[in-house]
């Protein structure tokens, strides 16, 4: 089966009127259908820039991306909207939900270009809200009269009502607290029973361990898991070795040093050594 992401050598630079940022430097990267994927990596890193070229809100500077085996970098703007209504949905740190609006108009506001009757709509967005665990009591009430982990529920039922085949999130559990991140995290995993891919952004390992594999991102390049391991194992050896540097330097500089009470010079030393003074 051909898989739900499959982009090679991607590169993205950011023209600025400060010149040329390389957000993207050669990244490749599949993703099975029905995989459950975290992309980990420090602020800066790329991951942002990334999730907005796989789910097709960007484009990349250089190299192939397969959407579902079609090529997307060859599609024209409409298509490329078609595609994100069609197969993608997205949630996002901040929820961007519309604060005055009721929870099931937020949830079938990706349904106003679909052909489906409005009752239809509202029953799409009934079951998405279901589906998510969100008690019926919140459907008609503001989407500002709500928690942050009811409110980003809100937003996958949003990202769920088109039934895509792919969901993105970048960091969705961000504005949370630990607790109502687990139970946004268990709602992702239940998607994914239901057979959807997701591919989830995070800084946070203790989120990235409910996915099925995790990849890094660090100045714009990819590493795998095992690579990651071995980087952060090379950087602390090459911590604790200069620390131990630093401290021999140290212990050194006081054994040298002649006006130091704890290290007497050569000739002090001498004295103690032979008991007798010295010339
Ligand atoms: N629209 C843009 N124009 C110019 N540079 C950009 C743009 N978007 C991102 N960048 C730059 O690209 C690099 C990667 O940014 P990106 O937003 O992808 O990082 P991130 O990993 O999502 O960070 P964070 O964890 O803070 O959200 C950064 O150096 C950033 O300044
Ligand atoms: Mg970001």
């Amino acid at each position: 089966m051909t898989p739900a992401i499959d982009i090679r050598g991607a590169w993205r630079i950011y023209e600025t009127a400060a010149g040329y940022t390389t957000a993207l430097r050669g990244v490749s990267l599949t993703v099975a259908r029905g995989e459950f994927l975290a992309i980990m990596g420090p602020s800066g890193s790329g991951k942002s820039t990334l999730m907005n070229i796989l789910g097709c809100l960007d484009r990349p500077t250089a190299g192939t991306y397969l959407l579902e085996g079609i090529d997307v970098t060859e599609l024209s703007e409409d298509d490329l909207a078609h595609v994100r209504a069609s197969r993608l949905g997205f949630v996002f740190q901040s929820f961007n939900l519309l604060p005055r609006a009721t929870v099931l108009r937020n949830v079938m506001l990706p349904l106003v270009y679909s052909d489906l009757p409005p009752r239809e709509r509202e029953l799409a967005a009934w079951r998405a809200l279901r589906s998510v665990g969100l008690p019926e009591e919140h459907y008609l009430h503001r989407s500002n009269e709500l928690s942050g982990g009811q409110m980003q529920r809100v937003a996958i039922a949003r990202a769920l009502v088109n039934d895509p085949a792919i969901i993105f999130a970048d960091e969705p559990t961000g504005n949370l607290d630990t607790a109502t991140g687990e139970m946004v995290m268990r709602t992702f995993r239940r998607m994914q029973r239901r057979g959807k891919t997701i591919v989830l952004i995070t800084h946070d390992a203790e989120v990235a361990a409910w996915a099925d594999r995790t990849v890094h991102i660090r100045d714009g390049k990819l590493f795998s898991d095992e690579e990651e391991r071995r980087y952060l194992a090379g950087l602390a050896a090459r911590e604790t070795a200069a620390a131990a540097e630093k401290d021999d330097a140290h212990a050194g500089a006081n054994e040298t040093t002649p006006l130091s009470p704890a290290a007497p010079g050569p000739s002090a030393r001498r004295v103690l050594l032979l008991g007798v003074p010295a010339l």
